[in-house]
Formats: C-alpha cells, sequence, structure tokens
C-alpha cells in the first residue's frame, strides 16, 4: 500500500507546492507517495458555499464551522481509514522526528489545514484529531506546516532517500544530537582551514572528533535535547532488572 496524504484545506492549490519539486517530487511521481488535496468550500451545503461563522462569546476573526469540516473529515477517512487525523495548530503539540518518524511507519495522513482564528472545538473533539504545531511561531495557516510535515516524512519513505545511513546519523536522528558540521573543498577558503583531523585519513579520530563536535553544538545550542540525550544514556545504562 501507498503512503497516502489527504490534505484538508481551503487553498488545494497550494498543493503539492514545493513538494512537486525534487526528493518528494520524483518520489511522487515514481508512486512512491500519493497525494490527494479537498477543498473544505466543496462540502459546504448553502447557497454561498460558507465555511466559517463569528465567534460564539464574540471577538475578532471567524471560526470554521463544525458541520462543514465533519462533512470533509468523513470523505476523507473513508478513502483512508487508517491514517490518523492531524489538525495544524499552534495549540497542537510541536512536531518532532519522533512524531514524524511515526507517521512515516504507519499507512499516510490526513491533515487538516485551518484558516482564521481556528476550527470550532467540538469537531476536533468528536473527530479525535491529533493537534501538531510546526512550532512556536503562527501562521496565517495549516498549509505551510502541512508541507513542513510531509516533507519530512516522505523521505523517509522506503526507496524515497538515496542514502539510507544519513538519515540516522543526521540532527534528531536516533541519538538525538544536533549533527557535526561539515566541510568540503578547498580545504582553504578565505584564510579558514578545514579541521585537519578530517584530512587525516584517521577514520576513528574522524569519528571521535564528530561525536564531540555534535555533542558541543546540542549542549550549546539546545540544552533541551541535551538534558534528554543525557537522561536517555542514563536510562540505557542502567543494569537490567
Ligand atoms: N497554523 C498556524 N500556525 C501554525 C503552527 N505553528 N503550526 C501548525 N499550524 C499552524
Amino acid at each position: 500500500m501507498t503512503w497516502q496524504a489527504n490534505i484538508l484545506t481551503l487553498f488545494p492549490e497550494m498543493f503539492p507546492g514545493p513538494l512537486g519539486l525534487s526528493l518528494a517530487g520524483r518520489a511522487l511521481r515514481e508512486g512512491r507517495w500519493g497525494l490527494r488535496a479537498m477543498d473544505i468550500r466543496g462540502f459546504a451545503t448553502d447557497r454561498h458555499r460558507t465555511v466559517d461563522d463569528t465567534p460564539f462569546g464574540g471577538g475578532a476573526g471567524m471560526v470554521m464551522r463544525p458541520d462543514v469540516l465533519d462533512a470533509a473529515c468523513a470523505a476523507a477517512v473513508a478513502e483512508s481509514p487508517a491514517a490518523p487525523l492531524v489538525y495544524l495548530t499552534p495549540r497542537g503539540r510541536l512536531l518532532d522526528q519522533a512524531l514524524v518518524r511515526d507517521l512515516a511507519a504507519g499507512p499516510g495522513v490526513v491533515l487538516l489545514c485551518g484558516r482564521y482564528e481556528g476550527v470550532d472545538q467540538r469537531v476536533i473533539e468528536a473527530r479525535g484529531m491529533v493537534e501538531v504545531s510546526a512550532g512556536d511561531v503562527v501562521l496565517s495557516g495549516g498549509e505551510p506546516a502541512a508541507l513542513l510535515l510531509l516533507d519530512a516524512c516522505v523521505r523517509l519513505l522506503p526507496g524515497v532517500m538515496g542514502a539510507a545511513a544519513s538519515a540516522e546519523e543526521e540532527s534528531h536522528g536516533t541519538e538525538g544530537l544536533l549533527e557535526y558540521p561539515h566541510y568540503t573543498r578547498p580545504a582553504e577558503w578565505q584564510g579558514r582551514a578545514v579541521p585537519p583531523v578530517l584530512l587525516s585519513g584517521h577514520h576513528a579520530e574522524v569519528a571521535r572528533w564528530r561525536r564531540t563536535e555534535a555533542e558541543a553544538a546540542t549542549r550549546a545550542r539546545r540544552p533541551d535535547l541535551w538534558d534528554r540525550h543525557l537522561r536517555r544514556r542514563a536510562e540505557s545504562h542502567e543494569p537490567a532488572e
């Protein structure tokens, strides 16, 4: 079965967008994953094809109607019954590589992209949506977050990324460390030399240097990831009961 992404959006023309190019685009054309953008407006029932209304309790902006969204979800879920229904919202749990790995290992995703001020809370609950945020930033809608999530998942699908090993070593790989820095020719550029160990040909020393650099970068830049790494390392060294 092909990994299938069904997107519910008011802007279906945003898809595949950048995912039609590069690695993901080639994989899409090769049938390694499927993409279908469904226009939420197509599920409105009134003459004006209304998808939103003013918020109860007052306030600025508009809220997407639960009845219209539920009909849209029903259509998307009918196509991908086993796929999790993900609502992209800054209120959601932060997307990370562990969630990306989980989603990529499953049958696919149904992604709901919100607009306006949000989505009626009742349809989120009734449909058991998983709320996911692309980061502590506020976008004008869920579409760029959906593209980001899909890019991260698709590159993990079988046959999409040429060198499988690079998925293991890179930032947020299985060890939870940021990646070490990279260098290529020329060996000296604008008076800056490449770290000599990388030119030494000593594979073990190169590996040790990269490990040290990865740890130092993680400690300095992402103390949150560093703490988690230390906790995991401690747990894995605990004697078995
Ligand atoms: N919609 C608006 N901002 C968002 C974010 N940070 N993540 C996911 N969806 C969003």
